[in-house]
């Protein structure tokens, strides 16, 4: 089994050293193979807004070789582990980067063969801020989610049972983990997940000519047939594909409503509004 890491702080940190153990608790558990990317490694831009990803296609964004090489490998992977530390209440500054880099994967989603699992040294206050952002992308971009595990690593030395008690958290959790790695995991949207399918089919069907990337790929999926009801296969309750087509709808009026017609055929890229 193939899990890649992704981290966004210092090779040296508590995130670092968190994962360290993590893996030597894997590692007595089963067969796995590890990679750890260190997002500092990569160095890419700060994103620039363009929205090129979401209009056009991911290899119109400027970053694109930077962002293909990382994906790539989430690609070949099995299971996705994202490791940040809480930094202000959320999760680093490269790690939100590279999240803005891989947004448009939550317009088309691809990674439904994978799992995820997220990371965190944190303390618990911090938990929620810090989690948010990285679970958002990754039920938005297809992963099942097998988990999550926060470490409260103060930059300070501990005492020998401070550290135990961490240790036997992180054991606990590769357990769960690897349970979790071995267990074939149903397609079930939240309620969300199958209300975001149907406002983006809908926006990009109201300006197919901007958001061309998504309106090709919803096409493709073959969103707009009567029985479609996911980007994928998926278990959807009645009542939930119900509730989200009732939702589409309202969106579909609310956002023609509110956009000018004569100005979307003019239209090229990101559009800035004149206040
Ligand atoms: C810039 C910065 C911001 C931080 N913000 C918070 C915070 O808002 N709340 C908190 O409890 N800890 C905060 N911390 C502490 C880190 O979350 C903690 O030390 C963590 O273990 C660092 O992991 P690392 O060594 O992998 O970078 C911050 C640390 C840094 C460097």
């Amino acid at each position: 089994m193939k899990v890649l890491t992704i981290i966004g702080s210092a090779k040296n940190g508590n995130t670092s050293e968190i994962i360290r153990c993590f893996k030597e608790e894997l590692k007595k558990l089963g067969e796995y193979e590890f990679e750890d990317l260190y997002l500092e490694d990569f160095k890419i831009d700060f994103c620039t807004g363009c929205h090129n990803c979401i209009f056009i296609g991911e290899d119109k964004c400027p970053h694109y070789n930077d962002v293909k090489a990382i994906e790539d490998k989430i690609l070949v992977s099995d299971i996705l582990i994202l490791a940040t530390p809480g930094y202000m209440f959320s999760v680093t500054g490269i790690m939100k980067n590279f999240l803005d880099h891989v947004a448009y994967n939550c317009h088309r989603p691809k990674y439904f063969s994978k799992k995820i699992f997220y990371i965190s040294s944190c303390t618990k206050w911090q938990e929620k801020g810090v989690f948010i952002p990285m679970q958002t992308w990754g039920s938005a971009a297809g992963f099942s989610f097998i988990g999550k595990m926060y470490i409260d690593m103060l930059p300070l030395p501990f005492t020998e049972k401070e550290k135990m008690k961490r240790r036997k958290r992180i054991k606990k959790s590769a357990v769960s983990f690897d349970k979790s790695a071995m267990t074939i995991v149903d397609i079930k949207p939240d309620f969300g997940g199958v209300v975001i399918f149907h406002s983006f089919r809908t926006i990009c069907k109201i300006a197919p000519k901007i958001m061309k990337a998504d309106y090709e790929y919803f096409k493709k999926i073959k969103a707009y047939d009567k029985d479609t009801k996911w980007y994928v296969n998926a278990k959807i309750s009645p009542i939930k594909h119900y509730l989200a087509n009732f939702i589409e709808k309202r969106i579909e009026k609310a956002i023609n409503k509110m956009i000018d017609k004569n100005e979307i055929d003019n239209c090229k890229g990101s559009f800035k509004n004149k206040l």
